[in-house]
């Protein structure tokens, strides 16, 4: 089976009221563990590639896993997608590579700007047949190299994600309303501004709207690195409740990167210091894999509900 265009799978999540994970990858143990519990949970998938992760593994060697994952898993519906693209020689690149799905960034850019470099993008990325997930509005955390404050960081305007919309011709957009990234998301409650969410939704019915830093900072993986020697105190991301709740209002991409992170060093560090005569990497990198595949299926049955859904 080739790669899938989002354009279904987000079609049928916007009306089911499911979200479909878009879970970074950065190298094999982490491709197989998400393929693993998408495959057993029958769960379309999005498997994304930021600039970050093509430096480290290169891209070739990153689209040539995810063809192995699909002659491993021909029955899954999984899109390629490139998380934050911040050009438009970037997005082609994808594109030209075999990509089903493009992120412009232009979200740091004056309004004006950011309409112009998504049109470019959307122009060529439609002439292939790929979608494309613009952004408006800007995240507290690190973007890429550019770090944000949380005083810069500006939520969505929903008349400006209306006119953004129309201007562009974007598939999926992406939208600021109090997630960020990493897992230092919130220092007091979890809170999200659903009812702006809600304005956008009524102003653009039926479009697929992404919501980006989504990890939910699973206290266990955090207190497992901390107990096997990281130092990641007082971290903290949205619960499981307010994404379930978002994507009742028309969120059918949510992304989630830092819990695999925190997943895969939480375990990796058990394993070593539980086992310090060992040196074979596939003794925790094995373990790993199983923990990505875990906590995959954990966000698939009790976060996204897009299990069953092939
Ligand atoms: O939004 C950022 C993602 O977590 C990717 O992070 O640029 O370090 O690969 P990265
Ligand atoms: P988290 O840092 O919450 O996992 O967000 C990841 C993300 O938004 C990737 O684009
Ligand atoms: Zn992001």
């Amino acid at each position: 089976m080739p790669l899938v265009s989002t354009k279904e799978m987000f079609k049928k999540a916007y009306e089911g009221k499911y979200a479909i994970g878009a879970f970074n990858v950065n190298n094999m143990e982490i491709i197989q563990g998400i393929v693993e519990a998408a495959k057993e949970a029958k769960a379309p998938l999005i498997l994304q590639v930021s600039s970050g992760a093509r430096s480290y593994a290169s891209s070739v060697y990153l689209t040539k896993l995810v063809e192995a994952a699909l002659l491993d898993a021909p029955e899954l519906d999984i899109a390629l997608h490139l998380d934050h693209g911040d050009s438009f020689e970037l997005c082609k690149q994808c594109i030209d590579d075999g990509f089903t799905s493009v992120m412009i960034d232009g979200s740091h850019l004056p309004f004006e700007d950011n309409i112009a470099l998504t049109k470019q993008v959307v122009e060529y990325a439609h002439s292939k047949g790929v979608t494309v997930e613009a952004e408006l509005g800007r995240l507290a955390g690190v973007e890429d190299d550019i770090n944000v404050s949380a005083e810069d960081a500006t939520y969505t305007d929903p008349e400006q994600a209306l006119e953004f919309v129309n201007r562009t011709g974007c598939d999926s957009l992406a939208i600021a309303i109090g997630t960020s990234h990493g897992a230092y998301k919130f220092k007091g409650e979890p809170k999200l501004d659903i009812p702006r969410l809600q304005r956008i939704q009524k102003l653009l019915p039926g479009f697929p709207i992404v919501l980006h830093g989504a990890s939910s900072v699973i206290p266990e993986y955090v207190d497992m690195n901390n107990e096997y020697g990281g130092d990641i105190p007082g971290a903290r991301g949205v619960t499981e409740e307010l994404i379930r709740e978002a994507s009742q209002y028309g969120v059918c991409k949510v992304n989630i990167d830092s819990d695999l992170r925190l997943a895969m060093t939480g375990v990796i560090r058990r394993e070593l210091s539980n086992n310090p005569g060992n040196f074979d990497p596939r003794k925790y990198l094995g373990a790993a894999r199983s923990a990505i595949k875990e906590l995959v299926t954990h966000k698939i049955y009790h976060v996204l509900g897009n299990n069953d859904k092939l």
